[in-house]
């Protein structure tokens, strides 16, 4: 088969390196790609958002698989587009990619299939979260305990000039469950969880995700066939009923709060960065499950994963560029894999490109070593400016 992989960061090249060890790939693609993703594929220098090239490359390539690894281009039509052109397509249609896109519309969908999420609150009062109706890169979501934090948190909306609702503020641990689905059939990915703030405790402003694990101390791999009957099924069937049947990764965001599990969000795609934990806790082969196939159960190993973000300076409310490099290869001689986030070549010199800059990777029989494995390559990568977590499954 031919591959093309559609997107830019850690959570594609860990896609691609997925991919590359499928008995079922022959070559690989990437548009854009990485450097980490080019040791694996061919990247064409095509943005995710350029539908047109995007169809057009994957045509020309005689692509008969075309992986889209980000939320922006399924909202806005991207699978569709491939499909009406003949190409099948891993991710749903704009009409199912609203669970992600819209927020009141997630909400409505929840709602009508009877799985419970924060309540909506008609009228702003702390404690509380304000949140954005569109897509908002993570940065959309106001968590409001007093009234001062209210208000930053209304202007902050408001200054966005979206839609915005007010909700109900869920308190317990979060875990991210991904199911990959085919309108009404779905199969789950064991729990993993995802970091989202930018310090150490949990403290300081959301990101897109510093660091995630699994397998989870907390809810054994073998809670999600529960979660998915109880989360994602009436919720795939919901959609189907509404004519917009989802295909492709449905990612549940979830709290375990004193009340029961509840539902924080819904997303459209594989999740960044606990997609880097989960793939390399599989066993054989991915590509029929992503082409549709799901008549097999994933084969999960009782392996575990540890990835550690390392973000550059200013992050998350800048990215940086042109900031060389050092240690990947001495990290990755660690035996940890050390997947491309944010990093681009100038003149053959690794340099940072991007808010999340590199993802480390470490495997092993248990969450511990997997950890010390993480941090232990991470260790040897420096760059001016770098920052992590250091407590990234410690509890695990
Ligand atoms: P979202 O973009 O909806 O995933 O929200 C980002 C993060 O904000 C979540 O991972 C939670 O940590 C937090 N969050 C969102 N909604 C709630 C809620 N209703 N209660 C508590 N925390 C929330
Ligand atoms: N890990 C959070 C996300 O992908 O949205």
């Amino acid at each position: 088969m031919r591959v093309l992989v559609v997107g830019s960061g850690g959570r594609e090249h860990a896609l691609a390196w997925s991919l590359s060890r499928s008995a079922s790939v022959d070559e690989m693609h990437a548009a854009p790609g990485n450097p980490g993703i080019a040791a694996l594929a061919y990247c064409h220098p095509v943005r995710a958002e350029d539908h047109a090239a995007l169809v057009s490359l994957a045509l020309e390539l005689r692509t008969d698989l075309v992986v889209i690894g980000p939320e922006a281009p399924l909202v806005a039509g991207l699978a569709d587009e491939l499909r009406h052109r003949g190409v099948a397509v891993f991710g749903p249609s704009a009409a199912a990619a609203r669970i992600e896109g819209s927020k009141s519309f997630a909400k409505e969908v929840l709602e009508a299939a009877g799985v419970p999420t924060a309540g909506t609150f008609p009228v702003a009062r702390p404690p509380c979260v304000v949140k954005v109706d569109g897509l908002a890169a993570g940065k959309g979501v106001w968590v409001c305990r007093t009234q001062a934090e209210l208000d930053a948190g209304l202007r902050a909306a408001q200054a966005l000039g979206q839609p915005f609702h007010v909700e109900e503020l869920l308190e317990g641990p979060e875990l991210s469950l991904f199911a990959l689905a085919a309108a009404e059939s779905a199969v789950a990915f064991p729990p993993a969880r995802d970091y989202k703030r930018i310090g150490d405790g949990d403290t300081g402003p959301n990101t897109g995700g510093m660091g995630s694990f699994s397998p989870l101390p907390d809810v054994a791999d073998d809670d999600a066939q529960e979660i998915l009957e109880t989360v994602h099924l009436p919720v795939l069937r919901e959609l189907a009923g509404r004519g917009a049947p989802f295909h492709g990764l449905l990612y549940a965001g979830l709290m375990r709060t004193e009340d029961g599990l509840r539902v924080i969000e819904f997303n459209c795609r594989f999740g960044d960065p606990e997609t880097q934990s989960l793939l390399p806790r599989l066993d054989g082969d991915l590509v029929p499950l992503l082409a549709g196939d799901l008549s097999q159960k994933l084969d999960v190993a009782e392996r575990a994963a540890v990835t550690v973000v390392l973000a550059g300076a200013g992050y998350p409310e800048r990215s940086d560029k042109g900031t060389p490099i050092d240690g990947v290869a001495e990290a990755e001689a660690t035996g940890a894999l050390v997947l491309h986030a944010g990093t681009a070549l100038h003149d053959g010199r690794l340099v940072t490109n991007g808010g999340r800059i590199l993802n480390v990777v470490g495997v092993g029989a248990t969450v511990v070593e997997a950890r010390s494995a993480a941090y232990d390559a991470a260790a040897h990568i420096d760059f001016a400016g770098m920052q992590f977590r250091t407590d990234i499954a410690a509890r695990g």
